[in-house]
């Protein structure tokens, strides 16, 4: 089998952190986001896999094709020289994605579940049409794509809303899909939006089914969403893999944390959190609800609570940090500083409070 994960844009969404490393490389509990989804297309029996990208692929391939053994999977960039939205990438991709007359998957970059995908084959298979949208419910339909199922046939889709601006639905796109070969055939290669010009024809043919997911979803594309995805993320672990989560008198609820990480036996850490490698945490030390990023250095008896701290940044002694609040890359927070909802860019040091939300440049 095989899939292709759209993996351009920007990542405007989740800077500062996307500003040195590109958004599919950025660790989600604690390995780069994008692999979560490779292991799991994998697992499933995916062979070849296209990445669809248009920014920084050198970087990428650089730390990607080595997973290839790993995984036993082929790793193929398919490089845009314009951006080809979310359909025109797989018109490029076509020699890899028609190889054969096996159905492929197309993965939305940011998206985290548990990827039910050997089921999602099945389900395809099942129902015969060319196209499956695996489909989730949120509270806010409005930044997504909204499902409307047909009254009589269960599971097939009458009508495909994007970003609705009035209420539709709250069974939304969850940005993994299952297609046959022939649906390249109603793609151009040119910028093309699979959900506003793809998916209708295949509505209008009676052709695209949804398969409702189980189980916990998120798009972490920006920083509040990363936090709260890695909550659900980590109560997904501590029921499938428990033993991955880290355990002793100072550790409370879901943590995970890196064998070479540092911390004080006075710090307490968690619920739920992420200490990456080489971080050092030191003596009472508080930290909940966050992700300390490689290299960084949290000093004695800071406050940490729902803040991403970037790779080699450091926080000072008795500094508070709260309201995602994202450290870019290198950055330095002095001695008893406050910041509430702060992005800072990379290699900055910040010796002013940051009483609400901010850029700081
Ligand atoms: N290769 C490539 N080229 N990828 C792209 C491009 C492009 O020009 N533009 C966007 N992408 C990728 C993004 O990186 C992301 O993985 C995916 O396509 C969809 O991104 P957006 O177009 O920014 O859509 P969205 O995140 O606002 O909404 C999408 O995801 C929702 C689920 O989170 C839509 O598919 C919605 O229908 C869906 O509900």
């Amino acid at each position: 089998m095989k899939g292709l994960i759209l993996v351009g844009g920007y990542g405007t969404r989740l800077r500062p952190l996307t500003l040195t490393v590109p958004k599919p490389l950025v660790e989600f509990g604690n390995r780069p986001m994008i692999l979560h989804q490779i292991e799991a297309l994998a697992a499933a029996g995916v062979t070849d896999i296209v990445l669809a990208v248009n920014y920084r692929p050198e970087v990428m391939v650089e730390t990607l094709k080595k997973y290839e053994d790993e995984f036993g999977v082929s790793i193929t960039f398919s490089v845009e020289t314009e951006p080809l939205g979310t359909a025109g990438p797989l018109k490029l991709a076509e020699s890899v994605l028609k190889k054969d007359n096996s159905p492929f998957f197309v993965l939305n970059s940011d998206v985290i579940c548990d990827y039910p995908f050997k089921e999602l084959a099945d389900f395809h298979q099942a129902h015969g049409g060319k196209g499956t949208i695996v489909a989730t419910k949120v509270d806010e339909p409005s930044k997504y794509g909204v499902i409307v199922h047909d009254i009589a046939t269960p599971n097939l889709i009458d009508r495909f809303v994007e970003k609705p601006v009035e209420f539709v639905g709250n069974r939304i796109n969850a940005g993994l899909y299952i297609l046959n070969p022939e649906v390249i055939d109603l793609i151009d290669l040119k910028p093309t939006s699979i959900e506003k010009e793809t998916f209708p024809i295949l509505v209008e043919q009676k052709s695209l089914y949804s398969f409702d997911l189980e189980g916990y979803w998120m798009d972490v594309g920006q920083p509040k969403d990363f936090l709260s995805g890695t909550v659900l993320y980590l109560n997904s672990l501590s029921k499938r893999d428990p033993a991955k989560l880290a355990k002793g008198e100072n550790i409370v609820g879901n943590v995970l944390v890196d064998p070479t990480a540092k911390i004080s036996p006075t710090a307490k850490v968690g619920p739920d959190v992420v200490i990456g490698p080489n971080v050092v945490i030191g003596d009472g030390v508080r930290i909940t609800r966050s992700v300390a990023l490689s290299n960084s250095h949290i000093k004695d008896h800071a406050l940490v609570k729902s803040t991403i701290i970037g790779w080699n940044s450091t926080v000072g002694k008795w500094a508070r940090l709260e309201g995602v609040t994202v450290l870019g890359d290198d950055v330095e927070v002095k001695d008893e500083i406050y910041i509430n909802g702060g992005k800072v860019l990379p290699h900055k040091s910040i010796s002013v409070n940051v009483p609400k939300e901010a850029i700081i440049m």
